[in-house]
């Protein structure tokens, strides 16, 4: 347990013109995921935030309306003109007047944040009695990054912007991670004080360190050993970048649990899914959202499960296979290209190749459930129409079309009588062969 209570400011005004796009920077998705969800989620997930304050300004409408539907804790305080760092967070002080504990500052940007990280760095600052904790880390190259700035007797005294910075300054590798821990009675003050006298005439949320220094109180920096975890997304390709590693980290996660992936280079699995052991995972798989897989179950290749499937034990998912919002459970085969939508499957149903769950109404836009029970089957090529029920042991033959529920153990057929004409083709090629001489 900490000492105080443990509030929130995530930075997510900036416009992130590089994004090249009309969507604010924080809206766009890994795995469908907004980047600023993986980062509030992160906050949330260390179980000491009871409340954020999301920090918008650039397309603030947008990115207020996927907070207030998806964080109840979380409120978006504007902050309008941009005028930097310092000015963003000082936005959130009318809502923090008298709070006396800990507010941690992150960027919404930033991704790949754990939240076992922002636990530790919280307990750091909490059991040295910190006023006030910067996250850092060690960068081979550190360029475009804010420096640590140490005295003769090493001890943390400011961060030196690299436009500000002087030759010796930008020779530091220790840099500001942009994460900060705020013993918030003793440091807020700082914010009303800061100037913007500075390379890029901004309010520099930095400066609090030399003003704490000032002061005499407890400045500290926490050096994180995993610098993968402070990338902050400025462009598509470094979103691209962000995917792979995170990516990486969830697939090598699974097969440190016993999945088996066979080519973890072109496996995409989101980090909210979990597969059980022995499952066989085949290249060209993209599992997005949240998910549940059991154990021994074959997916893929080529298998696309988009959210919300939770799939048992022995089954298998085949080639051009899409699954979404659907419960399959154990022993089923969907072995190839079919789509389960908003369906439910029991134990030991077979779907046959191309059976499609016709879910979604375009006029109505209202998508209604598929209920296929225990030991049914479906032919090849048919279409269930849902609202539909297939009871247990119920067959669809091959090319129906099923509107209507059916019965248990019953056969399902919609299918114009197959006529023959013996010699048809023959008398046609006779006709036109003769019509040539
Ligand atoms: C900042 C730090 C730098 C650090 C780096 C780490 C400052 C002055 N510098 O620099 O030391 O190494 O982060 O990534 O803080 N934002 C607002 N309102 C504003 C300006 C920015 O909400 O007025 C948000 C941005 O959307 C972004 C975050 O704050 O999420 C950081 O801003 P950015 O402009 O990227 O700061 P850097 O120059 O990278
Ligand atoms: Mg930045």
């Amino acid at each position: 347990m900490l000492d105080k209570k443990v509030k929130s400011i995530v930075l997510a005004a900036g416009k992130g013109t590089r994004m090249k796009s009309e969507l604010p920077k924080v809206l766009h998705s890994i795995f469908n995921k907004p980047l600023l969800a993986y980062v509030l989620d992160a906050v949330n997930n260390t179980d000491y935030v009871d409340e954020s304050f999301v920090i918008v300004g650039h397309e603030a409408e947008r990115v207020e309306s996927f907070v207030k539907t998806n964080y109840e804790n979380a409120k978006c305080v504007l902050q309008y003109p941009q005028l930097g760092t310092g000015d963003a967070v000082n936005k959130a002080t009318p809502y923090l007047k008298d709070f006396d504990g800990y507010v941690i500052v992150v960027c919404g940007d930033t991704p790949l944040i754990t939240s076992e990280t922002i636990k530790n760095f919280v307990e750091f600052h909490d059991n040295n009695h910190a006023d006030l904790t910067v996250m850092s880390a060690i960068f081979e190259n550190p360029k475009g990054l804010g420096r640590i700035i140490r005295d003769k007797n090493k001890k943390f005294i400011a961060i030196v912007e690299e436009k500000d910075a002087t030759p010796e300054q930008k020779a530091v590798k220790e840099i500001n991670a942009g994460v900060y821990c705020i013993n918030w009675k003793t440091v807020s003050n700082a914010f009303g004080s800061l100037q913007n006298n500075n390379a890029q005439c901004e309010y520099y949320l930095t400066d609090i360190v030399k003003w704490a220094v000032g002061k005499n109180l407890v400045v500290q920096s926490y050096i994180l050993d995993n610098n993968e975890e402070i990338f902050g997304i400025n462009s598509k390709v470094q979103l691209a970048e962000a995917t792979k590693i995170l990516n990486k980290k969830t697939v090598t996660k699974l097969m440190e649990e016993g999945v088996q992936i066979v080519d973890p280079d072109t496996t995409f699995i989101s980090p909210e899914t979990t597969i059980g052991a022995d499952t066989i995972i085949l290249p060209n798989v993209y599992i997005t959202g949240k998910n549940t897989i059991g154990k021994n179950c074959k997916i893929g290749p080529f298998a696309h499960i988009r959210d919300g499937a939770t799939i048992g034990n022995n089954v298998r998912i085949g080639n051009f296979v899409e699954v979404k919002k659907s419960v399959i459970k154990d022993n089923t085969n969907v072995s190839h290209l079919s789509y389960i939508g908003d369906a439910e499957l029991g134990s030991k149903v077979n779907i046959g190749a191309g059976t499609i769950t016709a879910n979604y109404n375009p006029i109505t836009k209202v998508k209604s459930k598929t209920i296929i029970k225990d030991g049914a089957n479906t032919g090849s090529n048919s279409v269930l129409v849902a609202p539909v029920t297939i009871e247990e042991h119920a067959s669809v033959a091959a090319g129906s079309v099923i509107t209507k529920n059916i019965e248990a153990y019953a056969l399902a057929i919609t299918r114009t009588p197959l006529k023959v004409f013996s010699n048809w083709v023959k008398g046609k090629i006779e006709q036109h062969s003769g019509g040539n001489k």
